[in-house]
């Protein structure tokens, strides 16, 4: 277990953190050799983010994509689905591949129902917070997932701003899996990089997406090993 530093949230730690850059952020005319070079680097998994131009303003990669990428790697594939429509998808989604499948409850009107289909598919099920989004409202769910996704940006777009409030976030979310022994592991999108990272970790989350820290960077190994030391620090 690790002490918190000053200024952080209070909380020990000692658990491995994870790593996975998104490859919405990288080349997206080389998504071969993006795939490639994720493998390469370290990463514990591939962040496949899905758009419908509803939810969020972009139409970018989708089902057709995951099944191309999924038919060339065993890595991990976190899927998250930025669409207002998660109902309808999220079996196309399985069918694709994803192993875990992160959908946002602020789209759904049958969270329960679709995380009970993730889950007896043999997959992890994730939700996935907007910044505006209490985790409180999350609290009858939190027994039915894996994965709690604290989105520290608006969803859309890679390389924005990260919004550091959502360590606070992060913190109460973290504290109240540990007061109910519940085992939801806390994710971070957004914005995460190597001067943030510590204290995310120290506020509680041990998953994170990297999208401009890893994917633009020249050298994505260095970048992932970079993360992990900042994050374990
Ligand atoms: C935001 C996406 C993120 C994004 C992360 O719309 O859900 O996964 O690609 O990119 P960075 O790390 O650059 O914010
Ligand atoms: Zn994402």
């Amino acid at each position: 277990p690790q002490r918190i530093r000053r200024g952080s949230y209070k909380v020990t730690t000692s658990k491995q953190i994870k790593i996975s850059p998104s490859i919405a952020a990288g080349n997206l005319l080389k998504l071969q050799e993006e795939v490639d070079l994720i493998s390469e680097s370290g990463a514990d998994a591939i962040h496949f983010d899905a758009m419908d131009g509803h939810f969020v303003p972009l139409l970018t990669l989708g089902v057709p994509f995951l099944e191309a990428i999924r038919s060339i790697t065993n890595l991990h594939l976190d899927v998250h689905i930025m669409v207002s429509n998660p109902e309808q998808v999220v079996q196309q989604y399985l069918d694709a591949g994803a192993d875990t499948l992160t959908f946002h409850p602020e789209m759904a009107l049958h969270p329960h129902r679709l995380c009970t289909l993730i889950k007896s598919s043999g997959r992890q099920a994730g939700l996935a917070l907007n910044p505006g989004t209490p985790w409180q409202s999350l609290i009858a769910m939190l027994p039915f997932v894996d994965q709690i996704t604290v989105m520290a940006v608006n969803p859309g777009y890679s390389r924005q701003a990260h919004i550091a409030e959502m360590a606070k976030k992060v913190f109460e979310l973290s504290q109240h899996l540990t007061t109910h022994s519940l085992k939801a592991e806390i994710q971070v999108d957004g914005g995460v990089n190597t001067t943030n990272i510590l204290n995310l970790v120290h506020s509680g989350a041990s998953h994170f997406v990297a999208g401009g820290a890893v994917m633009g960077s020249p050298d994505y190994k260095k970048a992932v090993s970079e993360l992990r030391k900042a994050g374990a620090k």
